[in-house]
């Protein structure tokens, strides 16, 4: 190292400074600071590396002694047990280890070196769930897909608390023979539910395995919404009463923690997904995820991409950060990326004003003796006109604020951090405004005073009563958990991630919604002698919840088709999902105006008819490299995906919206007036079958043609094509930016609905 340090002239030191500031992602504002630090501190990188062709041993002691070989002098020499990180087995052909920027800059230009990632911190983005989905005991999809017997779900996520009644093994039959993974528990707190917990947060080779204790919840929470066991009297704080049940109840499930509260290490969240492969789950379910980049850049996408070559199905979260639209992540086609919605339960509160007005909001903390009639109200101002409770923001105002009901802004503080200041001050009760993105998705919290969270709207009203009245006054009333509380259910959630695509518009994102706001499921809670079940169950949102939703949706049909392939799972999933609410209205977004398909994608989930979908469109992992070649990746930016080597030049490629995708997504460039695509349909229904194309049209923009208008099926596992043309209509000077119809096949007995979204490029609004 320090030879070739003499060697550099200037100008070549500059260079290497700036690839060392490329490596490292900082801005060259901040050159200084690293350039200072290059030649001593240690980073964790992503190796990748190219797949051996001539290495039949695939032991995983040859290999990781072969990344070894990748290390630099320097590197090796030192102890490379504090060195080498992880060694990736099946996610992605590399490993990860600790390296100064030099010895990452030595590396990259070994022969076989394919990529170097820095590491990157990505963030975690039901008793009446199951009920509100149609899933009841004994009929629909529960009855005819066992429950989610004999499949496993691998959950990459925050660890879990595995002596919750949730995770009991009552009923649940020993793991499948193909099972090969480990507990890291002590023997007993695994079980046929629990088959496997491993931790890869602080990997100490040479220490005991670490059992992989969910010290946040979260991990807890998502695994028992996929496949937690039936509980009986399920409450938070004695709310949402009622019995707790994954979507797939019989279903084994894996933990491979790879988060802290904080955050979940990029290299970690490979080496969970590595395990699970390794291990044998049937699905990945990930409520996590990073910023958008091109999927060879993208290590989840890769590591997705390598467990659905192995018949894995991968459900992600979009994110939470709605209601923008290019916010989902998790983009990739061979992903399912899932929304959030609303469910219709509601655990409400309403804020009552002194002026008769009342407005429904939403609360887990009910206490049953608060009943002090109407009080003051309290609310100041501040200059940028928000008053939002931050610690310590209200402490000189004890004597306003003692007795009276405080309203608080939603800014930066958390709703819950902002009624302990009020409490801390005094204050009677809260009542906390949603900001205007949030609309009317009100979000349920165990707050620690008497406080409701009320919509945009509401807020708006109660200002303009303070403002007009020169004795305000409000109280709270506590009302219980209400089924049917919400008559919009389900609804897009305001935080839920919102597409277009940002790295393939042809790919319509996020896929699916699914529940994700006010989700009560399992949570960590003091074992004690009586066993006190009241703080076992939490109440969350987030895309974190619809996640896993999926997964045991996806698991329930893995049980009852184990042939299918992870995109016809998909598809079953996507074009038998519901675009209506309860009401049998439009699905609406935060707004209570009609979501958009960007924000849906295909709909809410309907895992009753999911299971009999008629027809499927299916996807073989060799369609992917003509995709990819589609979006002008070059070959070895393809290779880094499908870890092998591929040749654009020699097979045709396709443009993104012509991979055979339950959704089409199209973008109209201004001097385009026609877009053409097929579209391939297996029939896993009836062996003869007729199906006859309906289109929801897309009315004075774009027509959709549907060639031939019928399929005719007489074989089981037929598959027939179909082409559609979408053609601009009379020639608009400003289309909006986008637009939404759909293609549905009807048959007797069967509805497979395609959305179609059109993006017009170049567009004035
Ligand atoms: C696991 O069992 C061993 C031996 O019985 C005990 O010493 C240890 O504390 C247990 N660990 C945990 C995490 O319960
Ligand atoms: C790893 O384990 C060894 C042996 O038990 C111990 O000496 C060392 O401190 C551990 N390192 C870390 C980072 O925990
Ligand atoms: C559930 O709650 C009901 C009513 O509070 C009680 O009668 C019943 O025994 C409880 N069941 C269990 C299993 O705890
Ligand atoms: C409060 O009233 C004043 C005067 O009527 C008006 O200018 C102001 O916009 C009002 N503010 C709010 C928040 O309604
Ligand atoms: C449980 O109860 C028994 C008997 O009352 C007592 O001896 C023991 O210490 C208790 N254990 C815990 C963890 O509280
Ligand atoms: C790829 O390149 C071709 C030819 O230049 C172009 O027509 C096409 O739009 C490009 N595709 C993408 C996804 O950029
Ligand atoms: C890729 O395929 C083209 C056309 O078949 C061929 O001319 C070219 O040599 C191939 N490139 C490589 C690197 O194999
Ligand atoms: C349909 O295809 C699946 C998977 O390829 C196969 O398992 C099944 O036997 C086929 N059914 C018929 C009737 O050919
Ligand atoms: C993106 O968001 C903006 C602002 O909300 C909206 O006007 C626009 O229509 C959206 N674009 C698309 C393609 O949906």
């Amino acid at each position: 190292m320090v030879d070739r340090k003499c060697k550099l002239s200037p100008t070549t030191l500059m260079i290497f400074i700036l690839d060392v500031i490329y490596i490292l992602g900082i801005s060259p504002a901040n050159a200084a600071i690293a350039v200072a630090d290059t030649s001593s501190s240690l980073s964790t990188y992503i190796i990748q590396v190219r797949k051996p062709t001539d290495k039949h041993s695939s032991a995983v002691e040859d290999l990781d002694a072969w990344y070894r070989s990748f290390l630099p002098a320097t590197a090796a020499s030192s102890n490379q047990e504090q060195r080498m990180v992880h060694s990736y087995q099946h996610a992605l052909s590399g490993f990860a280890a600790k390296l100064t920027a030099e010895e990452a800059k030595a590396i990259q230009e070994k022969a076989g070196v394919l990529y170097l990632h820095p590491e990157e911190s990505l963030s975690l983005h039901t008793t009446h769930t199951p009920d509100f989905l149609g899933l009841h005991q004994g009929v629909g999809l529960w009855k005819d897909s066992n429950f989610g017997k004999g499949v496993i779900i691998g959950v990459v996520d925050s660890g879990i608390f595995p002596d919750h009644p949730s995770f009991s093994d009552k009923g649940v039959p020993p793991p499948p023979a193909k099972w090969k993974g480990r507990c890291d528990f002590n023997r007993t707190s695994c079980n046929n539910k629990l088959i496997g917990a491993r931790s890869f947060l602080d990997l100490n080779k040479t220490a005991q395995a670490i059992p992989p204790y969910d010290d946040y919840g979260h991990g807890t929470h998502t695994s028992s919404i996929a496949a937690g066991a039936f509980v009986t009297n399920a409450s938070a704080l004695g709310n949402a009463e009622g019995t707790a049940i994954g979507m797939a109840p019989l279903a084994h499930l894996a933990m491979y923690q790879v988060c802290t509260i904080d955050e979940c290490l990029l290299s970690n969240v490979l080496a969970g997904i590595d395990a699970a492969i390794d291990d044998g789950v049937d699905v990945i379910s990930l409520s996590l995820g990073g910023n958008h980049r091109p999927f060879f850049k993208d290590v989840m996408a890769k590591g997705a991409f390598a467990a659905t070559q192995k018949g894995i199905f991968v459900s992600c979260s979009a994110g939470n950060l709605g209601p923008y639209n290019t916010s989902s992540t998790n983009e990739a086609p061979w992903i399912l990326t899932v929304g959030a919605s609303s469910i219709d339960r509601s655990i409400k509160a309403t804020a009552q004003l002194g002026n008769g007005l009342e407005f429904d909001g939403e609360t887990l903390y009910q206490p049953h003796d608060f009943h002090p009639g109407l009080l003051p109200l309290f609310y100041l101002k501040v200059d940028d006109g928000i008053q939002d409770c931050g610690p310590g923001s209200l402490r000189f105002r004890s004597d306003d604020i003692r007795g009276k009901v405080v309203v608080c802004d939603s800014g930066s503080t958390e709703p819950v951090v902002a009624g302990q200041e009020v409490k801390d001050r005094g204050g009677a009760g809260m009542i906390f405004l949603n900001r205007p993105p949030d609309g009317y998705t009100t979000q349920v919290y165990k707050h620690v005073l008497p406080a409701v969270v009320v919509s945009y709207v509401a807020g708006e009203e109660i200002k303009r009563y303070i403002n007009k009245t020169s004795a305000a006054t409000a109280t709270i009333l506590f009302k219980g958990t209400h089924i049917n509380g919400r008559s919009a259910a389900p609804a897009v959630a305001s935080f839920s991630s919102r597409g277009p695509n940002s790295q393939s518009q042809g790919i319509l994102k996020p896929d699916i919604i699914g529940p994700g706001l006010n989700i009560l499921a399992g949570w960590p809670f003091p074992l004690d002698n009586s066993t006190n079940l009241k703080h076992a169950f939490n109440v969350v949102s987030g895309t974190s919840m619809s996640c896993p939703h999926l997964s045991g949706v996806a698991a329930l049909l893995k049980s009852v088709h184990p042939d299918w392939s992870p995109a016809a799972i998909k598809s079953a999933i996507m074009t038998t999902a519901t675009t209506s609410n309860m009401e049998g209205r439009p699905i609406v977004d935060q707004t209570l105006h009609p979501a958009d398909i960007f924000a849906t994608g295909a709909g809410h989930v309907n895992p009753s008819k999911a299971v009999d979908p008629g027809l499927i469109y299916d996807i073989g992992l060799h369609d992917y490299i003509p995709y990819l070649c589609g979006l002008n990746y070059t070959d070895s930016e393809i290779e880094l995906i499908v870890q092998k080597k591929v040749n654009c030049s020699s097979i045709r490629s396709i443009p993104d919206y012509q991979l055979n995708y339950p959704s089409i997504a199209v973008s109209f460039e201004p001097s385009v007036t026609k877009v053409s695509l097929t579209r391939t349909v297996r029939n896993v229904g009836p062996v003869k079958s007729n199906y006859r194309s309906i289109v929801d049209p897309i009315k004075g923009l774009v027509s959709i043609g549907v060639y031939p208008p019928d399929l005719v099926f007489t074989e089981a596992n037929q598959t027939v094509s179909y082409r559609v043309d979408l053609t601009r209509e009379a020639d608009r000077k400003a289309p909006p930016p986008s637009a939404q119809g759909a293609i549905t096949w009807v048959s007797a007995r069967h509805s497979v609905r395609t959305p179609v979204a059109v993006l017009f490029k170049g567009s004035q609004e």
